[in-house]
């Protein structure tokens, strides 16, 4: 069977990182391009990786390229594409440039792998993808967006740290929007199977999941010249493995819901099978009252940045 086709628009810090990931994971050949003005970089970026590869012990072909006649009839487009938060700038502030951006890039996607599985890592995410999906008109299961991967990674990561356990025990789900309305949903969080909120007392779990919810721009603010990149790039990779390898994994994504949870076509975190094809279904729960406000709240604000888009028009 062919390896797949998996391309990696932006071959920046998120982007080259991801294709370190799926290559190490041995998820297919990967394509990074990036935009004519870089010239040569992607090509020098995949050729640095493919030669990490007789050390670290992995088969991936890695090409770089300007060109998306290079990338025609990829399995998976993972978009990176687009400018970074610096200090003091929260996602929306990326808004107009990286509408502009992911618009283009939706274009070429749609006219060079219109069946691909289309992954945007772009921010503000739930915007960014509803644009790319507008733009495109790509079927809304074959259109995501990554976020609630690495939103609930950072959770776990810091119940870990909290209870110094292992990672792997912490099983968490985050739901809404990827900004500062994210939804933490306790009442699906446990360690080992013991449920979160027997381990944490109420007011400890609410200042971790504060810490989550602003765990980008804690990165940011480290960084200093952009944002985070390691883990947004493994949560990726973590979505391309379940689509080229038909995983079926219940993780949350950026999903376009209609009557979903009531959202009415929008684009927000919610749990999702994802798997060969993208979306296979949207898991529907029912939430607990202050779940439901906070993940209204979330909604409508990924809708005011939608009405934001459209003022740019
Ligand atoms: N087509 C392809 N690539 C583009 C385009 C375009 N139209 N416009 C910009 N790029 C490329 C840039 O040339 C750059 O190499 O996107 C890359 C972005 O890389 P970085 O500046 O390193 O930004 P990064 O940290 O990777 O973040 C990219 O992901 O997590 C989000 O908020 C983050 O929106 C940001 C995006």
């Amino acid at each position: 069977m062919a390896r797949a086709k998996i391309t990696i628009v932006g071959a920046g810090n998120v982007g080259a990182t991801c294709a370190h990931w799926c290559a190490s994971m041995e998820l297919g050949d990967i394509i990074l391009l990036d935009i004519p003005a870089l010239e040569d970089v992607p090509k020098g970026k995949a050729l640095d990786l493919m030669q990490s590869s007789p050390i670290m012990g992995f088969d991936a072909k890695i090409t770089g390229t300007n060109d998306y006649a290079d990338t025609v009839n990829s399995d998976v487009v993972v978009v990176t594409a687009g400018i970074a938060r610096k200090p003091g700038m929260s996602r929306d502030d990326l808004l107009a440039t990286n509408t502009k951006i992911v618009s283009n890039v939706a274009e070429h996607v749609k006219a060079t792998s219109p069946n691909a599985v289309v992954i945007v890592v772009s921010n503000p995410l739930d915007a960014m993808v509803q644009q790319f999906k507008k733009v495109s008109g790509m079927p809304a299961k074959q259109v995501i967006g990554q976020a609630g991967v690495l939103d609930t990674a950072r959770y776990r990561t810091f119940i870990a740290m909290e209870l110094g356990c292992s990672v792997e025990d912490v099983s968490a789900l985050l739901m809404g929007g990827h900004g500062d309305t994210m939804v933490p949903m306790p009442s699906c969080t446990s360690v080992g199977g013991v449920p979160i909120r027997r381990l944490l007392d109420e007011k400890r779990l609410n200042e971790i999941v504060d810490r989550a919810r602003k765990g980008g721009a804690e990165i940011v603010s480290l960084l200093k010249t952009g944002s985070a990149y390691y883990a947004p790039a493994a949560a990726t990779a973590q979505m391309v493995e379940a689509v080229v390898k038909d995983k079926r994994r219940l993780i949350p994504c950026a999903a376009y819901c209609d009557k979903e949870y009531g959202v009415g076509g929008y684009y927000v975190g919610v749990p999702v099978i994802l798997g060969a094809g993208g979306v296979q279904k949207i898991v529907e729960l029912k939430l607990e009252p202050e779940e439901q406000t906070a993940f209204n709240h979330s909604v409508q604000a990924v809708k005011d940045l939608i009405a934001a888009i459209e003022k740019l028009a």
